[in-house]
């Protein structure tokens, strides 16, 4: 099969010198590209900016804002069978870029003006025909309860969903612990494991609803 993944956050600049980003470190996303390598698909991994090696996938597009992963999505989108993405989509950025350095200029507050960028799934819904789309939701609240409104208003096959407020799981670290939400209304959760061991059975998950839906 050939995997289109998204992995790691997106940066809006403020300023030449700031963006707004996210805690996401690109683990599970690359975990994801490595383990659909392993088990014989070609991937196109589209990347935020992480501080990881470059993993070894058929092709390596890195991007940095939001707008540039809508277009890489587009850019590579008709050829996938299957798109996944992992990545921590920044939800807004600042309305105007500024050409120059924000000084401190005394003031005692600074209001940054934000609008909402691009949804990427939403945008590609229309597009879909017979590929799966499989999404992330990360949750501070009730992951299963927002992972099935997702699965739902962005037309997917499959929502992986996490719970990031718990301890020494989700952003930034090696570990994971998930539910696995399909389009039936069943659901199936995982230990506490490896964002590698999750991959694994996610890219399995994939070639399952595959070969079902073929
Ligand atoms: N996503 C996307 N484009 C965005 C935001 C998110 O494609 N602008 C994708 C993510 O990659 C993920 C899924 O949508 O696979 C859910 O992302 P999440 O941040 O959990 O949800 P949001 O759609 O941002 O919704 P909310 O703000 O209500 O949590």
């Amino acid at each position: 099969m050939k995997f289109l993944v998204t992995a790691g956050p997106t940066r809006e600049a403020i300023d030449p010198v700031r963006f707004i980003s996210n805690r996401s470190s690109g683990k599970m996303g690359y975990g994801i590209a490595e383990a659909a390598v392993c088990r014989g698909h070609s991937v196109v991994l589209i990347s935020g900016p992480t501080a990881l090696p470059q993993p070894t996938v058929t092709e390596f597009v890195p991007v940095v804002s939001t707008a540039d992963m809508l277009a890489a999505v587009m850019q590579h989108l008709p050829r996938a069978h299957v798109l996944v993405m992992v990545a921590a989509v920044a939800d807004w950025r600042p309305r105007i870029e500024l050409q120059q350095k924000v000084k401190k200029g005394g003031r005692q507050t600074y209001q940054l003006e934000l609008e909402p960028t691009e949804d990427i799934l939403a945008r590609v819904q229309s597009l879909k025909a017979g590929r799966l789309h499989v999404g992330f939701c990360a949750e501070t609240g009730d992951p299963v309860q927002e992972g099935r409104r997702k699965l739902i208003e962005k037309g997917l096959d499959l929502v992986v969903a996490n719970d990031v407020s718990k301890p020494g799981i989700g952003f930034e670290s090696d570990m994971n612990e998930v539910t696995f939400l399909f389009r039936d209304g069943t659901a199936r959760s995982t230990a506490r494991t490896s964002k590698r061991e999750i991959a694994d059975a996610l890219v399995g998950i994939i070639e399952g609803l595959s070969s079902a839906s073929s």
